[in-house]
Protein backbone atom coordinates (compact mmCIF):
# COMPACT_ATOMS: atom_id res chain seq x y z
CA UNK A 1 0.00 0.00 0.00
CA UNK A 2 1.33 3.85 -0.80
CA UNK A 3 1.99 6.04 2.28
CA UNK A 4 -0.87 8.17 0.79
CA UNK A 5 -3.49 5.39 0.90
CA UNK A 6 -2.01 3.87 4.30
CA UNK A 7 -2.64 8.29 5.82
CA UNK A 8 -6.06 8.25 4.58
CA UNK A 9 -7.21 5.13 5.85
CA UNK A 10 -6.09 5.84 9.42
CA UNK A 11 -7.52 9.31 9.40
CA UNK A 12 -11.06 7.95 7.99
CA UNK A 13 -10.44 4.74 11.08
CA UNK A 14 -9.30 7.86 13.61
CA UNK A 15 -12.92 9.61 12.56
CA UNK A 16 -14.82 6.42 12.94
CA UNK A 17 -13.40 5.76 16.08
CA UNK A 18 -14.10 9.78 17.19
CA UNK A 19 -17.82 9.65 16.02
CA UNK A 20 -18.32 7.00 18.32
CA UNK A 21 -18.05 9.48 21.08
CA UNK A 22 -21.03 11.00 19.75
CA UNK A 23 -24.00 9.48 20.73
CA UNK A 24 -28.08 11.24 19.84
CA UNK A 25 -30.04 11.30 22.22
CA UNK A 26 -32.40 8.28 22.92
CA UNK A 27 -35.95 8.07 22.07
CA UNK A 28 -36.89 6.70 25.69
CA UNK A 29 -39.71 8.73 26.58
CA UNK A 30 -42.49 6.94 28.97
CA UNK A 31 -45.77 5.22 27.77
CA UNK A 32 -48.44 7.31 29.02
CA UNK A 33 -49.02 9.06 25.85
CA UNK A 34 -49.47 5.78 23.93
CA UNK A 35 -52.17 4.90 27.07
CA UNK A 36 -53.93 7.63 25.96
CA UNK A 37 -53.82 7.12 22.21
CA UNK A 38 -54.94 3.74 23.00
CA UNK A 39 -57.82 5.10 24.98
CA UNK A 40 -59.08 7.20 22.40
CA UNK A 41 -58.54 5.53 18.87
CA UNK A 42 -59.58 1.74 20.97
CA UNK A 43 -57.61 -0.63 18.72
CA UNK A 44 -58.13 -4.04 18.71
CA UNK A 45 -55.32 -6.07 20.83
CA UNK A 46 -54.74 -7.59 17.28
CA UNK A 47 -54.30 -3.91 15.73
CA UNK A 48 -52.35 -2.78 18.45
CA UNK A 49 -49.72 -5.37 18.07
CA UNK A 50 -49.29 -4.42 14.51
CA UNK A 51 -48.48 -0.76 15.45
CA UNK A 52 -46.59 -1.92 18.57
CA UNK A 53 -44.05 -3.83 16.35
CA UNK A 54 -44.20 -1.99 13.00
CA UNK A 55 -44.63 1.86 13.98
CA UNK A 56 -43.85 2.55 17.54
CA UNK A 57 -40.09 2.49 16.93
CA UNK A 58 -40.32 5.52 15.15
CA UNK A 59 -43.63 7.81 15.61
CA UNK A 60 -43.95 7.13 19.56
CA UNK A 61 -41.47 8.56 22.40
CA UNK A 62 -40.63 4.90 22.88
CA UNK A 63 -38.04 2.83 20.59
CA UNK A 64 -36.87 -0.52 20.79
CA UNK A 65 -33.26 -0.15 19.31
CA UNK A 66 -31.25 -2.88 18.34
CA UNK A 67 -27.70 -3.55 18.44
CA UNK A 68 -26.15 -1.83 15.97
CA UNK A 69 -28.34 1.92 16.71
CA UNK A 70 -25.63 1.90 19.21
CA UNK A 71 -22.81 2.81 15.94
CA UNK A 72 -21.88 5.75 14.54
CA UNK A 73 -23.05 6.69 12.06
CA UNK A 74 -25.98 4.09 12.04
CA UNK A 75 -26.98 5.82 15.36
CA UNK A 76 -27.41 9.63 13.48
CA UNK A 77 -29.58 7.96 10.69
CA UNK A 78 -31.56 5.77 13.02
CA UNK A 79 -32.07 9.63 15.52
CA UNK A 80 -33.18 11.16 12.45
CA UNK A 81 -35.70 8.83 11.11
CA UNK A 82 -37.35 8.96 14.47
CA UNK A 83 -37.30 13.19 14.63
CA UNK A 84 -38.61 12.89 11.11
CA UNK A 85 -41.28 10.50 12.11
CA UNK A 86 -42.31 12.17 15.46
CA UNK A 87 -42.09 15.62 13.38
CA UNK A 88 -45.51 14.04 11.23
CA UNK A 89 -46.75 11.86 13.35
CA UNK A 90 -46.25 10.95 17.10
CA UNK A 91 -48.75 8.40 18.70
CA UNK A 92 -47.34 9.47 21.96
CA UNK A 93 -48.22 13.27 21.56
CA UNK A 94 -51.79 12.30 20.28
CA UNK A 95 -53.87 14.35 23.61
CA UNK A 96 -51.93 17.12 21.97
CA UNK A 97 -53.18 17.60 18.77
CA UNK A 98 -56.82 18.72 17.87
CA UNK A 99 -59.89 16.75 16.93
CA UNK A 100 -59.42 17.29 13.54
CA UNK A 101 -55.14 16.90 13.69
CA UNK A 102 -56.16 13.41 14.79
CA UNK A 103 -58.65 12.86 12.14
CA UNK A 104 -56.08 14.33 9.27
CA UNK A 105 -53.26 12.14 10.55
CA UNK A 106 -55.45 8.95 10.75
CA UNK A 107 -56.13 9.76 7.13
CA UNK A 108 -52.69 10.06 5.89
CA UNK A 109 -52.03 7.09 7.60
CA UNK A 110 -54.15 4.59 5.53
CA UNK A 111 -52.97 6.56 2.73
CA UNK A 112 -49.65 5.10 3.60
CA UNK A 113 -50.68 1.86 4.71
CA UNK A 114 -52.60 1.51 1.42
CA UNK A 115 -49.81 2.35 -0.61
CA UNK A 116 -47.52 0.22 1.70
CA UNK A 117 -44.89 3.57 2.08
CA UNK A 118 -44.85 2.54 5.22
CA UNK A 119 -43.34 0.87 7.75
CA UNK A 120 -39.92 2.68 6.00
CA UNK A 121 -38.46 0.59 3.48
CA UNK A 122 -35.54 0.51 5.32
CA UNK A 123 -37.32 -0.69 8.36
CA UNK A 124 -39.63 -3.39 6.63
CA UNK A 125 -36.00 -4.62 4.79
CA UNK A 126 -35.09 -5.54 7.77
CA UNK A 127 -38.03 -5.81 9.97
CA UNK A 128 -40.33 -7.45 7.39
CA UNK A 129 -43.21 -5.62 5.44
CA UNK A 130 -47.12 -5.64 6.41
CA UNK A 131 -49.13 -8.69 5.47
CA UNK A 132 -51.98 -7.53 3.55
CA UNK A 133 -54.39 -8.71 6.63
CA UNK A 134 -52.37 -6.50 9.10
CA UNK A 135 -53.17 -3.81 6.37
CA UNK A 136 -56.51 -4.81 6.21
CA UNK A 137 -57.07 -4.48 10.00
CA UNK A 138 -55.02 -1.36 10.00
CA UNK A 139 -57.10 0.55 7.59
CA UNK A 140 -60.87 -0.49 9.01
CA UNK A 141 -59.35 0.49 12.68
CA UNK A 142 -58.53 4.26 11.53
CA UNK A 143 -61.84 4.15 9.59
CA UNK A 144 -63.58 3.49 12.45
CA UNK A 145 -61.69 5.82 14.83
CA UNK A 146 -61.90 8.28 11.87
CA UNK A 147 -66.21 8.62 12.37
CA UNK A 148 -65.51 9.69 15.95
CA UNK A 149 -63.47 12.06 15.11
CA UNK A 150 -65.47 13.19 12.50
CA UNK A 151 -68.75 13.03 14.90
CA UNK A 152 -66.88 15.02 16.81
CA UNK A 153 -65.88 17.50 14.33
CA UNK A 154 -69.58 17.93 13.06
CA UNK A 155 -71.11 18.64 16.80
CA UNK A 156 -68.31 21.73 16.94
CA UNK A 157 -69.12 23.07 13.85
CA UNK A 158 -72.55 23.91 14.33
C1 LIG B 1 -38.09 3.54 10.50
C2 LIG B 1 -38.99 4.56 10.93
C3 LIG B 1 -40.46 4.46 10.60
C4 LIG B 1 -41.33 3.42 10.84
C5 LIG B 1 -41.02 2.08 11.48
C6 LIG B 1 -42.63 3.87 10.41
N1 LIG B 1 -42.55 5.14 9.92
FE1 LIG B 1 -44.09 6.31 9.31
N2 LIG B 1 -42.80 7.81 8.80
C7 LIG B 1 -41.42 7.76 8.99
C8 LIG B 1 -40.84 8.98 8.45
C9 LIG B 1 -39.35 9.31 8.44
C10 LIG B 1 -41.91 9.76 7.95
C11 LIG B 1 -41.86 11.13 7.30
C12 LIG B 1 -41.30 11.11 5.94
C13 LIG B 1 -42.08 10.27 4.97
O1 LIG B 1 -43.30 10.46 4.82
O2 LIG B 1 -41.45 9.39 4.36
C14 LIG B 1 -43.13 8.99 8.19
C15 LIG B 1 -44.39 9.42 7.85
C16 LIG B 1 -45.57 8.76 8.23
C17 LIG B 1 -46.89 9.30 8.07
C18 LIG B 1 -47.22 10.61 7.41
C19 LIG B 1 -47.54 11.65 8.43
C20 LIG B 1 -47.78 12.99 7.75
O3 LIG B 1 -48.09 13.90 8.49
O4 LIG B 1 -47.66 13.10 6.52
C21 LIG B 1 -47.76 8.37 8.56
C22 LIG B 1 -49.28 8.49 8.64
C23 LIG B 1 -46.98 7.24 9.00
N3 LIG B 1 -45.64 7.50 8.79
C24 LIG B 1 -47.50 6.08 9.51
C25 LIG B 1 -46.76 4.95 9.86
C26 LIG B 1 -47.34 3.68 10.24
C27 LIG B 1 -48.83 3.40 10.33
C28 LIG B 1 -46.30 2.85 10.50
C29 LIG B 1 -46.37 1.39 10.87
C30 LIG B 1 -47.12 0.51 10.00
C31 LIG B 1 -45.07 3.59 10.28
N4 LIG B 1 -45.39 4.86 9.86
C32 LIG B 1 -43.79 3.11 10.49
C33 LIG B 1 -40.72 6.75 9.60
C34 LIG B 1 -41.24 5.53 10.01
Amino acid sequence: MNKTLKFIGLLLLLVFVVMQFVRPEKNKGGTEGITAFKNDTKPSEEVFMVLKQNCFDCHSDSTKYPWYAEIAPISYWLADHVKEAKGDFNMSAWETYSTKKKDHKLEELIEEVEEGEMPLESYAWIHGKLSKEDQEKLIQWANLARIQYQDELKVSYK
